[in-house]
């Protein structure tokens, strides 16, 4: 708390020294203390320039997400306004379910700098370094039935999807449901959980995880070849921070279409990046296997395959190959 007051003061006067005593009086705090949180938000990657006559003064921010660096930012008008931000955290999406069920509302979201447990789909594990990429979960609230939550993922993948191009000028594929691959290789994953009775939603997580800037030797080995990063892709550094202030606003966007329009602009959007119709997949479902043609997704957001039999299978949850 007392580092972002700090950085708040030492914004305020970016080109003049403020001095530790005008520090400590500001924030009613000795100087000794004044002195231990600027070494610490060193530490953190601040650049805080040092003069005993004059004091301290801001030179450069790191690519933090916390909410003094993302809040000036921000252009939504209510996803992200109450941000809940963790240099370490388990995993984002457990954090969000603990704050949907303590009545957090609509809109707020948690951040992590590091995930030591990042969960993905289907039980599995998603590699969540430090300060590299991107971890967030955000609590929604819609008041529709259980069945329909999957197009809330397929909304969020659009949104993704969008955010990706806008910022790298690449062209991701989606794969069904949602899995974000450039080149065959993943770069983004969405994990939503919901919390609901048998025909209402109490709360939705919107698990996202962007891989925005790690290098290839960086990813364990065993997913190495089927996974990248937006840096890898460009050549690039990809700013986290404007990363995560166009990923709100898109939300925002998508989740207010979602909402008042329903599936159709969302599953159209979804189609024109999934490009899956007429695609030879094999399906992996609940143990079972089966090979087809993706015909399309439904209205719920379901796979609808047509099997080797000519018989045509609705999937509701699983994973998905593409088949030459
Ligand atoms: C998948 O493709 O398997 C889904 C991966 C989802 C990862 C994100 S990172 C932020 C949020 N917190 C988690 O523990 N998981 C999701």
């Amino acid at each position: 708390m007392m580092d972002e007051e700090i950085l708040q003061l030492l914004r305020e006067s970016p080109s003049v020294f403020l001095s530790g005593e005008e520090i400590s009086r500001r924030l009613k705090v000795s100087r000794t203390a004044v002195w231990k949180r600027i070494a610490h938000l060193r530490t953190l990657g601040y650049e805080i320039e040092a003069s005993t006559r004059l004091g301290y003064r801001l030179i450069q921010s790191p690519d933090l997400l916390t909410p003094s660096e993302i809040k000036p930012i921000l252009k939504t008008k209510w996803m992200g306004k109450t941000m809940h931000h963790f240099h370490t955290l388990d995993s984002t999406n457990s954090k969000a379910y603990q704050l949907a069920l303590n009545g957090a509302e609509e809109g707020e979201v948690v951040i992590a700098e590091f995930q030591e447990k990042g969960s993905g789909r289907l039980g599995r594990q998603w590699f969540s370094p430090p300060l590299l990429n991107l971890y967030l979960s955000v609590i929604l609230r819609p008041k529709i039935p259980p069945h329909r939550a999957s197009l809330i993922t397929l909304m969020a993948a659009v949104a993704t999807a969008d955010v990706i191009k806008k910022l790298s000028g690449l062209l991701p594929l989606i794969k069904w449901p949602n899995d974000i691959l450039l080149r065959d290789r993943k770069v983004a994953g969405l994990l939503n959980e919901i919390h609901s009775e048998t025909d209402q939603i109490h709360f939705v997580i919107l698990g996202i995880g962007v891989n925005l800037n790690m290098e290839e030797k960086m990813f364990p080995e065993e997913i190495r070849a089927i996974a990248t990063s937006l840096r890898m892709e460009t050549g690039q550094m990809i700013s986290r921070k404007a990363f995560l202030q166009s990923l709100l606003s898109e939300l925002e966007k998508w989740y207010a279409i979602f909402l008042k329009q329903g599936s159709t602009v969302i599953l159209k959007a979804w189609r024109d990046w999934a490009q899956i119709e007429g695609r030879r997949v094999e399906v992996t479902s609940f143990g079972e296997t089966l090979v087809g043609m993706a015909v399309d997704v439904d209205s719920d957001g379901a796979l609808i395959l047509e099997t080797e039999d000519g018989k045509r299978k609705r999937v509701v949850a699983g994973d998905i190959e593409y088949k030459r």
